[in-house]
């Protein structure tokens, strides 16, 4: 049985003073997800890292937004992930189609980091998804498969089976214009074929979330579907008051 999950993306937003303030709102929010058998967390800026965790309700999951895969050294402006360690920090994003367009994040890298991490016992968020054009041409799942294979390249079933899988179509993210259910359940069910072919059985209980425009009011018809397990989400996470509406619509 997969338990249902409800990540919020913050991107580049927030500073500690708003962090705090959204953290500090969230705690009857997330006992009312964990009642109902839904896991909800949020992935703060890495400065913001340490004022969640420390003020959110400790059954909130705090996640980073990347990692470098080096233990330490010269890599100015990266953060490792013994360092997010220390922060108490035990899940990573990685492979957002933002940071593949604006940071050149390629899945050759998100697998060397998807290794490191889970060498160190953390959990990774791989993200997927195809642009407008590669949608237009009919090859979003080619592609699709391609991001998996190379990102997870070389891992064992029992590594893969901890890796938690975003699709977000490119062209669905912070436009308003989300993937129909129908498309997010095929391309969904399309990646679990493909995480089977790859890993076998384990491939059955790996999370499978989908991500774009998700908000308080199509959340519901996302989750009903049986093989996406949960939404990742940017926008719509921002505000305590639409986070706790995402939760509510999650509650089957
Ligand atoms: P959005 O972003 O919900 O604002 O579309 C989703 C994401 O990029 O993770």
């Amino acid at each position: 049985m997969r338990k249902k999950l409800l990540l919020g993306n913050w991107k580049m937003n927030k500073t500690p003073a708003e962090a705090k303030e959204f953290a500090l709102a969230a705690g009857e929010m997330v006992d009312f997800a964990v009642a109902h058998d839904i896991e909800v967390g949020v992935a703060p800026t890495f400065v913001c890292l340490t004022t969640v965790k420390e003020n959110i309700n400790p059954k909130c999951i705090v996640a980073a937004q990347n990692c470098n895969e080096h233990a330490s050294g010269a890599y100015t402006g990266e953060v490792s992930i013994g360092m997010l360690k220390a922060c108490g920090i035990s899940w990573v994003i990685l492979g957002h189609s933002e940071r593949r367009e604006y940071n050149g994040e390629t899945s050759e890298a998100c697998n060397a980091k998807i290794k490191a991490l889970l060498a160190n016992d953390m959990v990774p968020v791989y993200c997927c998804g195809e642009s407008l054009e590669t949608f237009d041409k009919g090859e979003t799942k080619k592609w699709v498969a391609e991001q998996i294979r190379t990102g997870l390249a070389g891992l064992t079933p029992e590594e893969a089976a901890k890796v938690v899988i975003a699709y977000e179509p490119i062209w669905a993210i912070g436009t308003g214009r989300s993937a129909s259910k129908e498309i997010a359940e095929d391309t969904i069910g399309f990646i679990r074929r493909t995480l089977r072919e790859l890993f076998g059985n384990v491939a059955v209980d790996m999370r499978i979330l989908y991500g774009g425009s998700v908000k308080p009011t199509n959340v519901r018809e996302y989750m009903s579907a049986e093989d996406i397990d949960g939404a990742l989400v940017g926008g719509a996470s921002l505000d305590p008051v639409s986070y706790k509406g995402l939760i509510e619509g999650m509650v089957a």
